[in-house]
């Protein structure tokens, strides 16, 4: 770790335990702390994870730190200041907001995701830009401490906000994590892959978390990993969903009752749509097939071609016809990305 980037993770660890002090235990920090409290974060979780409060102020934390020695330049390179155009000033980026640290995949904190108090001051979120020790293509949030727990439980849930983590992690679900604000990257996948094969989607359950979760799912199958799909009621996502129906019935009904990847694939496709639509109707089953035709397993094949036939009304020879069209034009089953693995030629012993 070069020296410098071991400065700026300590110029995050220093200032977050200063956020944390002055969200419990200051009077400054009590609205902030009243809000966390009334959307349902407990003091545990926001001990857990080291949440704090930055102060309405334009240079307090460039103050802490320079006088604990760090270098405007460093803090500056760390995101932790930015620099004003006029005359090249530096002031705090993080202000009135609360912190929420990031920790790398070795538990060192190298960036904050803050959130506005109010709706006035935009945006909601404002993450630490990237720098050389914070990238967001690839730091999954709560990684490090879900770790042991995705491995044990077999599986690893990934949410779309970073609030859901924390509240599923309240309601006792704690192999949780979330990208930051970014779509799923190779690198977030290596991550995963290094604990498990097996990814549960929690997303919002809304239009942009629909076409996350099926963009999301796509690279996951893709990289040969399970995949399976977490339902919620419309216009909620996790946070929403524990605060309103507690955390037995999110572990049960939700977490402890997803839809497999296909299952969720034919829901994704039906979205929008109108079935009762000539037009919506046909394109919905031309979707379908194509998905069908794609399984491996006959014996699924058959199940999903039956569940289509009966639906809407559609004769099984005609659909088996159509299917096996369908399966003409796909190329070869290609053999899955972990077993690409291109063996070494048997060493020829020399003569
Ligand atoms: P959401 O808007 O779904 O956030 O964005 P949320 O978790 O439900 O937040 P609350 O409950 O309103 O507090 C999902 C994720 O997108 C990123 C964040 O990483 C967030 O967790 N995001 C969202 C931003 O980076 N900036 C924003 O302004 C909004
Ligand atoms: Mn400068
Ligand atoms: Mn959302
Ligand atoms: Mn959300
Ligand atoms: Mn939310």
């Amino acid at each position: 770790l070069p020296p410098e980037h071991a400065d700026m993770m300590e110029a995050h660890e220093l200032i977050a335990k200063f956020y944390n002090h002055l969200l419990m235990n200051t009077n400054e920090g009590s609205i902030a702390l009243e809000y966390l409290l009334n959307r349902g974060f407990t003091e545990e979780s926001i001990q857990k994870f080291q949440i704090g409060y930055s102060l309405p102020s334009w240079d307090f934390s460039l103050k802490f730190l320079e006088k604990r020695g760090f270098h405007t330049e460093l803090l500056e390179k760390a995101g932790l200041v930015a620099v004003r155009d006029k005359d090249n000033s530096h002031f705090d980026r993080f202000r009135d907001r609360i912190m929420f640290p990031l920790l790398n995949s070795q538990g060192r904190i190298v960036g904050f995701s803050a959130r506005s108090l109010t709706k006035e001051n935009q945006p909601k979120y404002l993450n630490t830009p990237e720098t050389e020790i914070f990238n967001k293509s690839s730091l999954l949030y709560n990684y490090y401490n879900a770790r042991s727990k995705i491995r044990k439980q077999g599986y690893a849930i990934l949410f779309e906000g970073f609030a859901d983590v924390i509240s599923a992690d309240s309601a006792g679900v704690h192999n949780g994590v979330a990208v930051m604000g970014t779509s799923l990257t190779e690198q977030h996948i290596h991550l995963l892959k290094r604990l498990t094969d097996s990814i549960l989607l929690c997303f919002d359950s809304d239009s942009a978390g629909a076409e996350a979760a099926y963009r999301s799912g796509t690279m996951l199958v893709k990289k040969g990993l399970t995949v399976t799909v977490a339902m919620l009621p419309s216009k909620m996502d996790p946070d929403d969903y524990i605060m309103k129906f507690g955390a037995e019935k999110f572990r049960e009904d939700v977490i402890g009752n997803p839809q497999t990847w296909m299952a969720y694939k034919l829901i994704y496709f039906r979205n929008g749509k109108n079935l009762q639509n000539e037009g919506d109707k046909l394109e919905y089953i031309n979707q379908a097939m194509k998905e069908i035709g794609e399984l491996d397993n006959p014996v699924e094949r058959d199940i999903y071609l039956r569940q289509l036939s009966e639906e809407f009304s559609l004769s099984l020879t005609a659909l088996s016809e159509q299917l096996q069209q369908i399966r003409e034009t796909i190329p070869k089953q290609k053999p899955k990305e972990k077993e690409l693995v291109i063996q070494p030629e048997p060493s020829v012993t020399k003569s």
